[in-house]
């Protein structure tokens, strides 16, 4: 740790602050950070804290479950302009339009949206809770909100039951290829590919695996090969270069950089610390309906 890193930590302890990072944050949060997971692990551990503090260093949607979650603390998030643009592509009034037209389903809400959306539906899920969620849902029928392509992910391991998918993306994972896996699979014909579920399914289809960020992590740390192409955000090849030395893994493709992920500073971090901003702050009567969805993928996900 360096003189800066050394700083936030003191001043996380002296503010009995837990500090919570994605594995898409940079190399240098991620080692200051108490706990580095995927979005699942970084809900559940907002949920269990007992720190008064809780600094999200991630994206809105992060801080935002984190308030939900445990709405007692308080919860900062250092890049207050950090947002994912996949979030900010479903309105609740999209959910109200839709209700209309499929009175039978469940509403099931990726974590990747607002508090006003999660409000708005009836149950959430992250990449990694996804398929479990879907299962243990008692409906024939089920709306999938707002990944198109963590949705077509989940219908197809849930044949059982009726999906509609709503259209929104990820702007980093959608803009994968069939042809960049095959132009990849030739430059290392030696490596296995994982990618996350938020790529479009014909990259999915060419991947010896999809899931999650953590549990691609797992998967490159369990598994002999003579390398891994890793179709997702460059932090998590970032992390795996430093736990895991003695593996070869690659970027699928350079463009796979959330920018959002990368706001978060050591300078934000230091600030946030040392003045409480940014809080995060939900509506009251939104909150209930919010945490109510959140709740229940913990609950569904056990
Ligand atoms: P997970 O870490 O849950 O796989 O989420 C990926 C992501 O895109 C978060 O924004
Ligand atoms: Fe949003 Fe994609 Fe960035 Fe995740 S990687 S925060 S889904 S834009």
């Amino acid at each position: 740790m360096d003189e800066r890193q050394r700083h936030i930590r003191a001043l996380a302890g002296e503010k009995r602050a837990l500090i919570l990072a994605h594995f898409y944050q940079t190399m240098d949060i991620q080692e200051v950070a108490d706990v580095v997971g995927d979005s699942f692990e970084l809900a559940r551990q907002a949920r269990q804290a007992t720190h008064p503090l809780i600094v999200l260093c991630g994206v809105r949607f992060m801080a935002e479950s984190a308030k939900l979650l445990n709405p007692d603390k308080t919860v900062l998030l250092p890049a207050p302009d950090a947002g994912c643009p996949m979030a900010d592509m479903v309105t609740p009034d999209d959910v109200t339009a839709l209700r209309a037209k499929h009175p039978d389903a469940a509403f099931l809400c990726y974590v990747n949206s607002s508090a006003a959306v999660k409000a708005a539906c009836d149950v959430c899920c992250t990449s990694s809770s996804a398929v479990r969620v879907a299962r243990a849902l008692p409906h024939r029928e089920i709306v999938f909100l707002p990944d198109q392509n963590l949705g077509h992910f989940v219908a197809a391991q849930v044949p059982e039951k009726r999906f509609h998918l709503y259209d929104g993306y990820c702007i980093v994972h959608h803009l994968v290829r069939a042809e960049d896996v095959r132009a990849a699979r030739r430059a290392h014909p030696e490596c296995l590919v994982l990618v996350h579920p938020e790529c479009p399914p014909a990259v999915v289809a060419l991947a010896d695996f999809a899931g999650s960020t953590a549990e691609i992590l797992r998967y490159v740390e369990r598994r002999e090969a003579d390398g891994f192409l890793i179709g997702t955000e460059v932090g998590v090849v970032e992390r795996l270069r430093a736990t895991a030395p003695d593996k070869r893994v690659f970027l699928l493709k350079p463009s796979l950089l959330c920018r959002n992920m990368k706001k978060t500073t050591l300078a934000d971090l230091a600030h946030a610390l040392e003045t409480g901003r940014e809080a995060v702050e939900i509506d009251a009567a939104l909150a209930q309906s919010a945490r109510r969805t959140l709740d229940r993928m913990i609950a569904l996900s056990l």
